[in-house]
């Protein structure tokens, strides 16, 4: 069972211009997007730069305005709800992003970070605060002499972990992932991945973990979803995208991956060729006469693709 529903989501940027400033198009982010979370779950959203993924994430969690759809969390309609600062809703959804840095006041020491979301949701005394923050820490991994210290004192893989720390402080129900490791080499990079599952599996937490890399989510994910210009191409269970891709975006995405096998090599290098070939030959299976991605159409109980109906079946 899913503790929240999102549907039909769009989010529509007007563009401006000619003499009277006035919306002449929409850079259409977020075009028609459904998704459902489950407890415990991890939910992958992949796709190239600009596809729209950190314009879903953000809409979800109300730092970017919704143009239509709604979210429901917990049998609740709370699309209008999310950027009330008390609400539940925005002590159950938390995020991190792809440089914490950023999202960290470089002038506040890392305690106080921490704290945010506690002084925000929680009211302790200041004694209880400081054993909460003191078991975040060991729950991240960090000494708790870090809380006196500031953000560039730390790696970027230790910056991560004390977002993950802020993001859990008050239980939160689900956490969205901004590409949470993108910006870390790889050996830290397999660190923080692991230590998100775990803290899942402890705490029951639900991801949505957003990436353009569909290798970083391969071991992270039970369910994917695609994303091409504000679209889902193709959405399926871990096993429904990575065996039995439908999809030429897909397919072309999974090809991308660089492959450490070099046995596997020559044949990575065909099956590309492969994949190539077929996108420059039978586009108009995927993509309608505008370039538009098509409506998606269910293949099992758990997979769908977008696809023109006219080559279902028939031919
Ligand atoms: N505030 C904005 N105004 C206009 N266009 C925007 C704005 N934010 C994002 N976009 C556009 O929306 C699209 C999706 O962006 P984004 O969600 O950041 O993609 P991704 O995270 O997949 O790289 C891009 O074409 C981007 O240029
Ligand atoms: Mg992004």
């Amino acid at each position: 069972m899913s503790f929240m529903q999102i549907k039909d989501l769009c989010v529509h940027y007007p563009i401006r211009g000619g003499f009277f400033n006035r919306v002449v198009d929409h850079v259409y982010a977020v075009d028609g997007v459904n998704m459902e979370f489950e407890k415990g779950k991890t939910y992958g959203l992949v796709g190239e730069s600009g596809s729209g993924k950190s314009t879903t994430g953000k809409a979800i969690i109300g730092l970017e305005k919704i143009t239509s759809g709604s979210i429901i969390y917990e049998g609740e309609n709370v699309t209008n709800q999310r950027r009330e600062r008390t609400s539940a809703y925005n002590r159950d959804i938390q995020m991190i992003f792809q440089d914490s840095h950023s999202s960290m006041n470089p002038r506040k020491r890392i305690k106080d970070i921490i704290a945010e979301p506690i002084r925000n949701f929680l009211k302790l005394s200041d004694q209880e605060e400081n054993r909460r923050i003191n078991e975040l820490l060991a729950i991240v991994g960090m000494p708790e002499d870090a809380k006196y210290k500031y953000p560039h004192e730390f790696s970027g893989g230790q910056k991560q972990r004390i977002g993950i720390a802020r993001a859990v402080a008050c239980n939160p129900k689900m956490i969205i992932a901004d590409e949470p490791v993108s910006a870390l080499d790889l050996s830290v990079q397999a660190q923080v991945l692991n230590f998100m599952k775990d803290i899942q599996q402890e705490y029951g937490l639900s991801y949505l973990f957003i990436s353009h890399d569909l290798g970083v989510v391969k071991h992270m994910c039970d369910h994917i979803s695609i994303m091409y210009k504000g679209r889902f191409v193709e959405t399926g269970r871990r096993e429904d995208v990575y065996k039995n891709p439908q999809h030429i975006y897909t397919q072309r995405l999974l090809s991308a991956i660089p492959n450490i096998e070099p046995s596997t090599r020559i044949a990575r290098k065909a099956e590309r060729q492969g994949v190539e070939a077929i996108y420059q030959t039978e586009q108009h299976k995927y993509y309608d006469e505008n370039g538009k991605v098509y409506a998606l159409k269910q293949l099992s109980s758990t997979h769908s693709v977008a696809m023109s109906t006219q080559d279902k079946g028939g031919n």
